[in-house]
């Protein structure tokens, strides 16, 4: 058996914030939504992957007030440095607190949703480091000069290297 993953279902409150938040600003597509039964709450499907129906779903159940449970992040990997950077806009001009820390084999940005749930969006740089390995980057920094910082800050760990010359399984893995 391999598991691939596939989704995460958070419970929460305000429908109308979460729903700018995913759609508007992580870019999701609303792909079904509907009662979990008769009177029930509604379930709201989003995706960004045409062969996943969800990836990422939020059920209107939750009462309690303050910051979410115990989820301690859902992660989202993107293609490039520019979406980064165009990310990291949006969340400026949404007011969203943003704490971007490179694990050296990524440069994340870290950031809540609405309602307290933690989210990490992550560009892959070409390295391998072991992890957990985590040190504030300079998200002022444009692509070449942000992976030339990657280089210098991590290049010392004994594990820096490559990631094409890493080997084995799990070696990209935070
Ligand atoms: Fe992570």
């Amino acid at each position: 058996m391999k598991l691939k993953w596939s989704h995460a279902v958070l419970n929460v409150k305000d429908e109308k914030k979460i729903l700018d938040f995913y759609t508007g600003i992580m870019g999701f597509t609303v792909s079904d939504r509907g009662p979990l039964g008769e009177n029930a709450p509604e379930i709201i499907f989003m995706s960004q992957d045409p062969d996943e129906h969800h990836q990422l779903a939020i059920a209107l159940l939750r009462k309690d007030e303050g910051p979410s449970n115990s989820l301690n992040h859902l992660a989202f990997r993107v293609e490039s440095f520019d979406d980064i950077k165009t990310l990291k806009n949006s969340l400026e001009a949404a007011s969203v607190d943003i704490l971007p820390l490179s694990h050296g084999n990524t440069l994340s940005l870290y950031f809540n949703d609405p309602e307290g749930n933690g989210l990490e969006v992550f560009w892959d740089t070409p390295w391998h480091v072991a992890q957990p390995a985590g040190i504030v980057w300079d998200t002022s920094l444009d692509e070449q000069q942000a992976l030339a910082w990657v280089e210098e800050t991590f290049g010392d760990e004994p594990t820096f290297r490559k990631r094409d010359d890493a080997g084995g399984e799990f070696v990209n893995r935070h």
